[in-house]
C-alpha cells in the first residue's frame, strides 16, 4: 500500500483527485426508447434474476430528467413511482396481493415511459454479473423453497417451525442452551424470502404488535447481527443473497421532492412485497423489492451507516466463508468503490470526519448528533479498512487507495487526539483559555470550559476514559455513546491503551451502562429544557427511553466482540449472563427505559430480532473467541508509522508539540 506517500500528500496539500480516471464512475448518460425495455422485460418475466436485471435497468433510466416540464401533482407522483420502480421476480404462484398501488403504479410507469436515462457503465457491469449468478443461486426449484416474502412471513405463527424453508440447519443436535434453542427458532421465524432464497430478517415479529410501521422490512443495519449469527452458523446463503440483493438497490434513483443523493447511497431498509403482475391472468404474481433510501422513513434521513455496515459485513463473509470470490466481482467492487465515493467526496469540511444530519444512523430520530457523530466516524474507519483490504489492487483505483489511506490517518490522528476524554484531559479543559488565533492554538476548537457540566465532572472515574459523541467548533458533546466506543475498540479507531480505558470505563460504571439490561445506547439521558429543545419534545425519546438512553439488548454482540479484542471476555460474559436473566422472559423486547433498564421500553417491539440475533452473537463469539477475527480489525504497521510520519513532519504540529505531546495516545 502507498500509505506513505498518501501522508506525504496529505500534508503536501495536494488533493487527490481520484474518480477521474475510475472508468467505474464516468456517468454517460444514454437516452433511448423505454418501449423496448418494457418488451424485454415482460419476456423475460418468468425467470426472476433477469427480471431483476431489466428492473435494474429501468431504475436506473429514471434520471432527473423526468421531472421536467411536470406539474407538482405529476412530480409528487412520480416520486411514488420511483420508489415502486421495484426489483422483481414473478412469483411462483397467486398470492394475495396487499399492496393496493404497486400494480398501478407499475403500470403507469410502464406506460407513461417516454425517455429512459441509463447510466450504462455501472448496470451494465452489475446486471451482467448478477444475472449469472443468479442462474445459479436463486432457481427456487433448484432449493425447493416455497417463495415467502415479508409480507407473508409476518402472517406466520410464532410457533411455526424456524427450519421452514431452509432445509439445511446443519449443525450437530449437540445440547444446546434453552435459551440459545429458543433464539435460534426465533431468528429462523424472521427470515425473509426473495424468488424462493432467504435475503434478510425483518426487523421485528412481533404478533402482538398493533402498530407494525416498517418493523416488517428488512433493515440494513438490523441485519449485520443475524449476518454474523449465520455465518457463524456455517449458513452463508442468506448473507451472501443479502449482500447481492442489497447491491442492486444502490444503484437505485433515489429522490425526494426532485432531489437525488448520492449513487453509492445504501437503503436503511427493503420489503419484499407480493404484486400482481400486469396483463396476464388474475393470479398471476411477482415479487418485487421496494427499498427505502429514507425518502419514506420518519423523518426523511438517509442511513449514512447502511452502505458502512454493508462492506463491514462484506469482509466478514470473505473471512468466515472463505469464499472471496464474492468480493472480487466487478459489481462487487464497484458498490464499494461507489460507497467510498460518497464517503470520501470532498466538501466545505475542515475535519477528516463526516459530516452527517441528526439521525443517520442507529439513532435514526432527532437526537443532537448532527455534525460528526462518533457512531458513524467508527464504522467510516472500519469500513476505510475493511474496504482496503477487499479492493482488488488496478491501475483505475490508485488514486482512491492513496485518498482512503489519507483520511484514514488523517481520521484516527483526529478522532484520537481530540474526542478522548478522562479526568485528567476534562481538567485540562476544563482550564482552556478561549479565543486563541493562530496555527499552535491549544484548545483549537474554542470550547468553552463552561461546558464541562457538573454531571460529565461527577460522572468521570479515576481510571478510564471515553471517546465523546461529537465535536463542533465551539460544543463538545460529552454524552457517552455506547456503540461509537465500542466500534473504536473493534475497528483500531481508537488506540490500544484508549481501547482498555474504555473498558476500564464500562467497568467503572457499570450500574450505569449495563445496570439491570446491557446496554445503554447512550449516557446520560437529555431533560428538560434540553430535551424540548433537541428531541423537540419527542414523546418516543423522553428522558431515559429509547434513543435517550433507552438500553438496547443488542449491542451486546459489539460489546462481545471488542471485549475479545481486547482479551477481556468476561466482561462480555458478564453483561450476557444480565440479559439471560430477562430477555426471554420478557420476549426479546427491542429497547429497556429507565435509569436502570428496568422497564420494557414504552413502545419496544418485542420478538426484536437484531435483540435476538445480538445475544447469538454474544454467545457464539464467547463460545469460539476466534471467530471474533471477522469483525476485528487491527491497526497495520504501515498505518502507524505513517501516523507517526504525519506527527514529525507536520510543521504546524511541530509548532504546537509541547501541548500535543500531552494528551497523544498511540
Ligand atoms: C428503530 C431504530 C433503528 C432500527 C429500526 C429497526 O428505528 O432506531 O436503529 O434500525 O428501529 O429496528
Amino acid at each position: 500500500m502507498a500509505t506513505k506517500e498518501a501522508i506525504l500528500q496529505v500534508l503536501s496539500g495536494a488533493g487527490p483527485c481520484f474518480f477521474s480516471s475510475d472508468p467505474c464512475f464516468r456517468s454517460s448518460d444514454l437516452t433511448f426508447s423505454s418501449k423496448l425495455h418494457i418488451k424485454r422485460v415482460k419476456k423475460r418475466a418468468s425467470w426472476c434474476m433477469k427480471m431483476f436485471k431489466c428492473s435494474n435497468v429501468l431504475q436506473n433510466g429514471i434520471g432527473n430528467h423526468w421531472f421536467k416540464g411536470l406539474g407538482d401533482r405529476d412530480r409528487s407522483v412520480n416520486a411514488t413511482i420511483n420508489r415502486l420502480q421495484l426489483l422483481r421476480c414473478k412469483g411462483p404462484q397467486a398470492e394475495r396481493v396487499s399492496g393496493v398501488t404497486e400494480g398501478g403504479n407499475g403500470t403507469w410507469f410502464v406506460d407513461g415511459a417516454n425517455t429512459l436515462n441509463l447510466n450504462g457503465v455501472a448496470s451494465g457491469e452489475r446486471t451482467d454479473c448478477f444475472g449469472a449468478w443468479d442462474a445459479q443461486q436463486l432457481t427456487p426449484e433448484k432449493e425447493g423453497f416455497a417463495s415467502k416474502g415479508a409480507l407473508n412471513q409476518e402472517k406466520e405463527s410464532l410457533a411455526t417451525n424456524g427450519v421452514v424453508g431452509t432445509g439445511r440447519d446443519a449443525s450437530p443436535k449437540v445440547s444446546v442452551d434453552p435459551i440459545e434453542e429458543e433464539a435460534w427458532e426465533l431468528l429462523r421465524n424472521s427470515m425473509v424470502y426473495y424468488c424462493g432464497s432467504p435475503i434478510g430478517t425483518i426487523a421485528a415479529n412481533d404478533p402482538t404488535s398493533s402498530s407494525v410501521l416498517n418493523y416488517d422490512q428488512v433493515f440494513i443495519r438490523d441485519f449485520i447481527p443475524s449476518g454474523i449469527a449465520f455465518l457463524l452458523k456455517g449458513e452463508y446463503d442468506i448473507v451472501r443473497n443479502f449482500l447481492l440483493h442489497t447491491l442492486q438497490l444502490q444503484s437505485w434513483e433515489k429522490t425526494m421532492d426532485c432531489h437525488s443523493p448520492g449513487q453509492g447511497l445504501m437503503p436503511a431498509s427493503f420489503k419484499v412485497r407480493t404484486v400482481r403482475l400486469d396483463g396476464d391472468d388474475d393470479f398471476a404474481t411477482e415479487e418485487v423489492l421496494d427499498p427505502d433510501f429514507g425518502e419514506a422513513a420518519i423523518g426523511r434521513v438517509a442511513p449514512v451507516d447502511s452502505g458502512l455496515w454493508w462492506i463491514i459485513l462484506l469482509r466478514a463473509y470473505g473471512k468466515c466463508s472463505g469464499d472471496l470470490s464474492l468480493q472480487e466481482r466487478i459489481d462487487v467492487q464497484t458498490g464499494i468503490k461507489m460507497i467510498l465515493r460518497l464517503c470520501l467526496a470532498d466538501g466545505f469540511d475542515m475535519f477528516p470526519t463526516l459530516l452527517v444530519t441528526d439521525g443517520s444512523c442507529m439513532i435514526d430520530r432527532r437526537m443532537g448528533i448532527h455534525g460528526h457523530p462518533l457512531e458513524i466516524q467508527a464504522l467510516f474507519y472500519s469500513a476505510l479498512l475493511c474496504a482496503r483490504e477487499m479492493l482488488a489492487p488496478e491501475d483505475g483505483s490508485a488514486d482512491l487507495i492513496r485518498a482512503l489511506n489519507n483520511r484514514l490517518v488523517a481520521l484516527s490522528f483526529h478522532i484520537r487526539e481530540y474526542y478522548w476524554i478522562d479526568l485528567r484531559k476534562l481538567n485540562e479543559i476544563y482550564r482552556y483559555k478561549t479565543e486563541e488565533y493562530s496555527y499552535d492554538a491549544v484548545n483549537k476548537f474554542n470550547i468553552y470550559p463552561d461546558q464541562v457540566s457538573p454531571w460529565v465532572v461527577e460522572w468521570m472515574p479515576n481510571h478510564g476514559g471515553y471517546l465523546i459523541g461529537n465535536l463542533q467548533p465551539a460544543p463538545m458533546d460529552f454524552r457517552f455513546f455506547s456503540l461509537g466506543n465500542i466500534w473504536s475498540i473493534v475497528s483500531g479507531l481508537a488506540t490500544r491503551d484508549q481501547s482498555n480505558a474504555i473498558l476500564d470505563f464500562v467497568e467503572a460504571k457499570w450500574s450505569d451502562l449495563i445496570a439491570d439490561m446491557p446496554l445503554k445506547i447512550c449516557y446520560p439521558a437529555l431533560e428538560g429544557q434540553e430535551w424540548q429543545i433537541i428531541t423537540g419534545s419527542d414523546p418516543k425519546n423522553t428522558p431515559w427511553s429509547y434513543h435517550n438512553a433507552g438500553s438496547w439488548p443488542t449491542l451486546l454482540w459489539q460489546l462481545t466482540a471488542a471485549c475479545i479484542k481486547m482479551n477481556r471476555p468476561e466482561i462480555a460474559a458478564r453483561a450476557v449472563e444480565i440479559a439471560e436473566k430477562r430477555i426471554s422472559r420478557d420476549k426479546w423486547p427491542e429497547y429497556y427505559d429507565t435509569k436502570k433498564a428496568r422497564f420494557i421500553g414504552k413502545q419496544a417491539h418485542l420478538f426484536q430480532t437484531w435483540s435476538i440475533a445480538g445475544y447469538l452473537v454474544a454467545k457464539l463469539l464467547l463460545a469460539d473467541p476466534s471467530a471474533a477475527q471477522m469483525l476485528v480489525t487491527d491497526e497495520d504497521p504501515e498505518l502507524v508509522s505513517a501516523f507517526s510520519c504525519m506527527i514529525s513532519t507536520n510543521p504546524r504540529r511541530k509548532r504546537g508539540q509541547k501541548n500535543s505531546k500531552k494528551t497523544f495516545m498511540v
